[in-house]
C-alpha cells in the first residue's frame, strides 16, 4: 500500500463521533443514528469506551417481542468487545485486521477516550483515491455532498484543536505534544480537502449556471493563500506552546468564518442542482 499503509489512522478518521451511553434507550441511539445519517455509535461513559452499537445491533433487539425501545437501554445491544486502536496507528495495518476478522469499524483512543471512529466507508474512500476514483464524472449534487461531508470532518478537527488548545492554555503541560500533533494533522486534512475542492468544486462551479469561470477560478487562489497561512503557523511549530495555542485558536477560528462562507456562496444546493440530462446519463 506505499504511502497510504503508512499513513496514520488519524487522517482518514471521523474524529469526535457522535457516541451514545450505555444506559442510553434503544430508541434514543436510533435517532441519533438517523439524525447523523451513521450507522455505528461508539457507547461511552465519560468519553470512555465501552462498547459499540451498530444499526443491525438495534434492528436485531427492537426486533424481539415484548422489547420497548424506549425503555431498552444501549447495553442489551452494544457489544462490549470493540477493535480499538491509537490515532497514530498504521492504516494499512488496521484495514488488514478489520479484514482478517471482518470488522466494519474501528473505534480510535487515546488512551481510553474515544476520539475518532473508521468504518468500511472510510476504508473505500481511501481505496477510491489510490485507485484514482475517476471524480470526473460526480453529478454537481455529488459534488456538493462530498464537499460538505469533508467540512463536517474538518470542523470535528477545528473542535479537537480547540479543546487541546484551551487546555495548553489553561496550563496543562502533557497536552503541548498533542497540540503539534493534532495542527500537523489538521494540514494534512486541510491540504487534502483544498486539493479535493480545487478537483471537484472548481470545475463544477465552472459549468454551474451563471456563476461565471473566473470567479470559480479564484477559488483556487483562495486555497493558495490558505494553505500559505497554514505553512507560515506551522514553521512556528516548535516556538512556546502558548503563542502557538493562542495561534492556532485563530486560525480555527477564521477556518470555521471560512467554511461558513464557502457554503454560502459556492455550495447552495441551488447552485449545485443536477440538470436532468446529467441526471439520466447517471442513471444509464
Ligand atoms: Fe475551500
Ligand atoms: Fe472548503
Amino acid at each position: 500500500m506505499g504511502r497510504h499503509g503508512r499513513m496514520p489512522l488519524e487522517a482518514v478518521m471521523t474524529a469526535l463521533p457522535r457516541v451514545v451511553a450505555p444506559t442510553e434507550s434503544l430508541a434514543n441511539a436510533r435517532k441519533l443514528m438517523d439524525d447523523n445519517g451513521i450507522r455505528h455509535l461508539p457507547v461511552a461513559v465519560d468519553g470512555r469506551l465501552r462498547g459499540m452499537v451498530r444499526e443491525h445491533d438495534l434492528a436485531f433487539v427492537e426486533n424481539r417481542p415484548g422489547v420497548d425501545p424506549a425503555t431498552t437501554p444501549v447495553s442489551e445491544a452494544m457489544t462490549a468487545n470493540v477493535y480499538a486502536v491509537a490515532p497514530d496507528c498504521p492504516l494499512g495495518e488496521v484495514f488488514g485486521t478489520m479484514a482478517d476478522h471482518r470488522y466494519d469499524a474501528v473505534v480510535v483512543v487515546d488512551e481510553d477516550d474515544v476520539v475518532g471512529i473508521v468504518t468500511t466507508v472510510d476504508a473505500m474512500n481511501v481505496l477510491a483515491q489510490l485507485l484514482g476514483a475517476n471524480t470526473a464524472n460526480l453529478a454537481p449534487s455529488q459534488v456538493r455532498e462530498r464537499i460538505l461531508a469533508d467540512h463536517r470532518r474538518l470542523l470535528a478537527l477545528l473542535d479537537q484543536i480547540d479543546a487541546v488548545a484551551r487546555r495548553v492554555l489553561d496550563g496543562d503541560e502533557p497536552a503541548e505534544p498533542r497540540l503539534r500533533q493534532w495542527a500537523k494533522d489538521l494540514y494534512g486534512f486541510l491540504r487534502a480537502h483544498l486539493h479535493l475542492e480545487n478537483e471537484i468544486l472548481v470545475p463544477a462551479l465552472v459549468n454551474a449556471r451563471g456563476f461565471g469561470r473566473e470567479r470559480a477560478e479564484s477559488l483556487r487562489q483562495e486555497h493558495r493563500e490558505q494553505e500559505a497561512v497554514f505553512e507560515r503557523v506551522l514553521g512556528r511549530l516548535a516556538r512556546g506552546a502558548a503563542p502557538l495555542a493562542t495561534e492556532l485558536k485563530e486560525l480555527a477560528r477564521s477556518l470555521r468564518d471560512d467554511i461558513a462562507r464557502e457554503e454560502r456562496e459556492f455550495l447552495a444546493p441551488d447552485l449545485l442542482e443536477d440538470d436532468v440530462i446529467h441526471a439520466n446519463s447517471i442513471g444509464a
